[in-house]
């Protein structure tokens, strides 16, 4: 598999093309962004961690029933994945209240909701990402009713898998964000990564925060945080 040209460059990655036209292969970096790239900083070895904890977490997925666009793990840092065009949706499953949905609703973090919630945001760096509903998705022509279906039951899907596996590794998983990918035949499949950058763990033990929100939030031991996540779940 030879890596072309780039074809892309997000806030933590770099996608290339490969001689395999189906085929990118996505390149983790260590740069971290928050506040829509206003904040700018690294985190040391954070790409080799993203793009290890995502596999792993993908893997685990696709043994249940959830399509991903891994392909194969080719080094600490890059994976080939299959080629897709990006839904443009940030896909966020809520557990527990906080960040933003605690400073919109006045829900202290931590408050327990009567169930699941489910949100859009339209991704859209310019417009910093606002959040929509389906009648805006329809509307946009973003995604089609049967599409979105099938987002919504992936999503949920993912939060029952990830919810129980993580607990067994004493993390509660707090919310998180994902984002979809329709592959050249149409087919919709979980893309993107699964990673502290795109996730909210809080120790079920301590409830000490081990994802971004350390950086976001300057709480400090954002590279230790990382470190441990990826301990408990690839045990090194
Ligand atoms: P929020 O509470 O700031 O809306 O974040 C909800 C979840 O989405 C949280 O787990 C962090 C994740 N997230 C991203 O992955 N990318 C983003 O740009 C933002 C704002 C949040």
């Amino acid at each position: 598999m030879e890596k072309l040209q780039q074809v892309y460059e997000g806030k933590a990655k770099k996608v290339y093309a490969t001689s395999d036209p189906e085929l990118f292969i996505v390149d983790y970096k260590d740069d971290a962004t928050a506040f829509n790239g206003e904040k700018k900083g690294t985190i040391n070895q954070k790409g080799i961690i993203n793009n290890r904890v995502t596999n792993h977490l993908m893997k685990l997925l696709e043994k249940n029933g959830v399509p991903t666009h891994l392909v194969e793990e080719i080094s600490d840092r890059e994976t080939i994945v299959k080629k897709v065009t990006i839904v443009p949706l940030e896909v966020i499953v809520r557990n527990i209240a906080a960040g933003s949905l605690s400073k919109r609703l006045g829900l202290p973090e931590g408050t327990k909701m009567k169930q699941t919630v489910l949100e859009y945001c339209y991704k859209d760096d310019e417009l910093g990402d606002p959040m929509i509903n389906d009648y805006h998705i329809f509307a946009l022509d973003l995604a089609t009713q049967e599409e979105l279906d099938l987002i919504a039951k992936y999503s949920f899907k993912v939060n029952e898998v990830l919810s129980a596996y993580l607990k067994d590794l004493n993390i509660e998983l707090i919310d998180f964000k994902l984002e979809f990918g329709k592959t050249t035949d149409g087919t919709i499949i979980l893309a993107d990564e699964i990673s502290p950058d795109t996730c909210r763990f809080w120790d079920t033990v301590t409830g000490e925060k081990l994802d971004k929100d350390r950086f976001r939030r300057d709480l400090g031991g954002e590279e230790d945080a990382y470190k441990e996540i990826m301990k408990r779940l690839l045990g090194e």
